[in-house]
Parts: C-alpha cells; structure tokens; sequence
C-alpha cells in the first residue's frame, strides 16, 4: 500500500472511533485547533511553532497555526486551511500532498473566516491551547478531560499509516545517527557531530522531534545534556560520545540512542554488554503483560554488569533490593512513542481515565500499561557514573559495596545508554531502529 492508501486507512479508522467518542460525549461539532504563533514578550519574534497533537492525529501538517478542523458524526471532516497573503512570512502554502482528498479543505485568509462557521455552535467541544483567546466562539467546552483520555488511551496503538511513518522516521535518523558517529571517530566537537547529525537528516535544529543529546566524555551521565561544546579534545583525552537523535516525519517521531567508545578497551565491552540488555529488555516485552514488568526485570540485567564489570561487590539480587542499580540506572526504562515522543496515555489503564502511576521505587518510569498489539514504545536502558548520584551513595550505608577506584576510572566516560524503538505485532516485534541500521550496513 502506498502512503495515500494508507493515509486513507488511518482516517477512516480515526473517523469511526471519533464518531463512537463524540457520541458517547454528545459532541455534534468537534474543532481541533493547529495551534498559534508564540512571541517573545514584548518583541516581534515568534518561538518556533509546535503543532497541537491533537490536530497532527488527522493532519499530517506541522508548520501551519490557525488552521481547524471541524469534525462531525458521519461527515467528510472540514479543514479550514489558513494561506494568507503575507509578504512577511513564508507561509505553508498551498495544501498539498498524500492527505488532501480525505478533507474537504477550505481555504482561510484570516481567522475570522473560521470564526463565522465555527463559533456559537450547539455541542461544541474545542481542543487545543487557545479557549482563553477564543472565548468569544463560545464553544461548549474545551479540552474535556473524558473526551482525552478517549484519545490519549487510543493513541497507544498504531495504524498502519503511523506504523510506516515511524519506520520511514527511524531510517532517516539511524543514517543520520553513522554520520555522526563517523564525525565523532573523526575527532569533531559536540557542535560538529550535530552539525554532521542535522546535515543527513536534512534538518534545522528546530525540526528535530526534541533537541538532540550530543555528549563527548563525561557530559554523558547528564541525561538531558542539550550543550553542544566547540571545545577539541585530543585522541587522548577523547574517550565516549552519547548521541540521542531523532527525526519527526509527518508529525511522528524517531527516539535512537547510542553510546561509543573511542577506543578499544574496558569501556567498548560495557557498551556492547549494555547492547545485550537493550535486546534481552526488549525481548521481555509480551502482549497483556505491564510495561512495569520489563523496567523491573532490566534492574536486574544492569546489576548482572555492575557486578560481572567488578563496580559492586554483591549479587545481582541484593544489587537491586538495595537500590544500588537505581544510582547507575536512574531513569524509566522507555515510554510511548507516536506524534509526541514522550507520547500520551502511558499511564492510562483504559478510557475513562484510570491512571496506575508508577512503583514508589521507580517514579521516572513514563509507562506503566499493559502492552497491546500495535503499541510502539522505546527501550532505552542506561548505566551511568553521576557524581551528584555517586555522591549520595558514597555518603550511604551502601558505600562499602561499591568498588570506587573502578567507579571513579569510569567518570570520564559519562555513560551509556542504547535505545530501539519497537512496534508490537500480534505475535512479535518489528524494531523500527535495528532493521534501520541493519539495511543501512548492507
Ligand atoms: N530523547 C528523550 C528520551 O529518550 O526520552
Ligand atoms: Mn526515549
Ligand atoms: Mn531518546
């Protein structure tokens, strides 16, 4: 099938559950906002525009605001599509592409053309940002919690239409990431591996599904390191690079990381053994089991390493009922992936809402749902040397455990994390990520 059949697909399936939702929440008018421009306080400059979820779902169109699309029960959807005359700005321009024909498109030179057809209707329920500045439209309501959590639980599992999109994204993203990966090898600062990174992909920093994680040394253990320094290092002093790299097509999201040694030593088995953690971690995950299981389960492959790599001195067992595995693996072990990259619904146990929040041990895990054909989630087990994290546990009773001189050698590697992205099928997996580095070292 090719992507307009897909695309197809994926609205018609998309306008049979709506309709079932709008029903069961007497919505006759549905109006999904794109979004509006942002400036910066008292300035003519605008933040780059971030596209409502909610309208991405429908509209693969991420670099229009003012647009709305009106949905109503058994009815062709309506977008008001905004190309107005700006010699300013370049605008979005013409609609065009796979998507059009499952619209009926009307163009908009200003909002308030939208806001004649769309304002003062009975039944109407607003979603996005803006019911404040559009309070005058008088919709019924806007961003009811029932109707989202109908949404956000739905958005879990793909259509075959996201499903192409998410492998499409993994590709460019998995070429882009060899290049960066060569440009590290070929000695480049933080700055210039980025720049090899955005050159492949074809992208400005602001299209990148969220800012990419570029880290020589040390600056691996920040799990969020956004810095990208023009700083050289020499052969000697260059010793790891963390890269974690996306690439948005169509509104959804690539989420790949991976973890380098410069040179052939200690460190480089620490990689490929935390590789084989991704894959066992990924191998755990199983149709109507939690995703809770799989985290818990990864504890104990990295306290297999942390005692195999002589960091503590106990078995793997009393590594994690002592918390110990949490100091060198402090995050969640992946999440929901879609049109957000930390995507909706993780902790959504069903439609109406119910939220199973995370064990009291483990509170940066992002999902906790019962994992179900179709669902796309990443895996991204870490092993890190942090020192604010070193420092609370040497400051513990845990602190005789730990092999400090080898802990301490280790610093200067930051750490490792590896992350796949993964499409459940009903008997298996596809990984997005693998298969995309797989093709490209053919
Ligand atoms: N790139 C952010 C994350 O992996 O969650
Ligand atoms: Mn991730
Ligand atoms: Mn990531």
């Amino acid at each position: 099938m090719n992507f307009e059949e897909l695309f197809s697909e994926h609205i018609s399936y998309l306008q049979n559950e709506y309709n079932k939702i709008l029903e069961k929440n007497n919505i006759e008018h549905l109006i999904i906002h794109s979004g509006q421009l942002k400036y910066a306080f008292l300035d003519d400059l605008q933040y780059p525009f971030k596209v409502n979820p909610h309208f991405k779902y429908f509209v693969p169109v991420t670099n229009n605001p003012n647009c709305f699309l009106h949905i109503r029960k058994a009815e062709k959807p309506v977008l008001y599509y905004y190309n107005p005359t700006d010699f300013w700005h370049e605008q979005a321009g013409d609609p065009e592409g796979f998507w059009v024909n499952e619209f009926d498109i009307k163009i908009i030179t200003n909002v308030d053309q939208a806001k004649e057809k769309l304002s003062n209707l009975p039944h109407s329920t607003y979603i996005g940002e803006h019911a404040d500045e559009l309070a005058s439209w008088n919709f019924t309501k806007s961003n009811p919690e029932e109707f989202l959590h109908e949404v956000h639980f739905m958005r879990a599992a793909k259509t075959e239409y996201e499903r192409a999109n998410l492998r499409e994204a993994n590709k460019v993203a998995a070429k882009a990431h060899l290049a960066a990966r060569d440009a590290f090898y070929a000695g480049g600062t933080e700055f210039e591996i980025n720049h090899a990174y955005l050159k492949s992909a074809g992208i400005l920093e602001h299209q990148e599904p969220y800012g990419n994680i570029v880290a020589l040394n040390e600056k691996g253990a920040i799990l969020h390191y956004t810095n990208l320094r023009t700083q050289k290092f020499s052969k000697e002093n260059t010793h790891s690079f963390l890269i974690d790299a996306g690439y948005d097509l169509n509104g959804y999201a690539a989420d790949i990381t991976r973890t380098y040694s410069f040179k052939n030593d200690e460190f480089s088995e620490l990689v490929r053994a935390m590789d084989g953690v991704l894959l066992k971690s990924i191998e755990d995950f199983k149709i109507d089991v939690a995703y809770t299981e799989s985290h818990l389960k990864s504890h104990t492959y990295i306290a297999e390493l942390l005692k195999q790599f002589k960091f503590v001195d106990l078995d793997p067992e009393a590594i994690v009922e002592k918390k110990i595995s949490k100091i060198f693996f402090p995050h969640g072990l992946g999440h929901f992936l879609g049109l957000q990259v930390h995507d909706v619904g993780g902790y959504l146990q069903n439609p109406l809402g119910t939220q199973v929040t995370p064990p009291e041990d483990h509170p940066f895990l992002r999902c906790t749902r019962v994992i179900q054909k179709g669902h796309v989630f990443t895996v991204e087990p870490g092993l890190y040397f942090i020192d604010p994290l070193l420092k609370d546990l040497k400051n513990s009773e845990n602190a005789k455990y730990i092999n400090w001189e080898k802990v301490d050698s280790f610093r200067k590697f930051g750490g490792i994390r590896m992350e796949d992205n993964i499409f459940m099928t009903e008997t298996g997996k596809e990984n997005f990520t693998r298969n995309a580095f797989k093709q490209l070292k053919k």
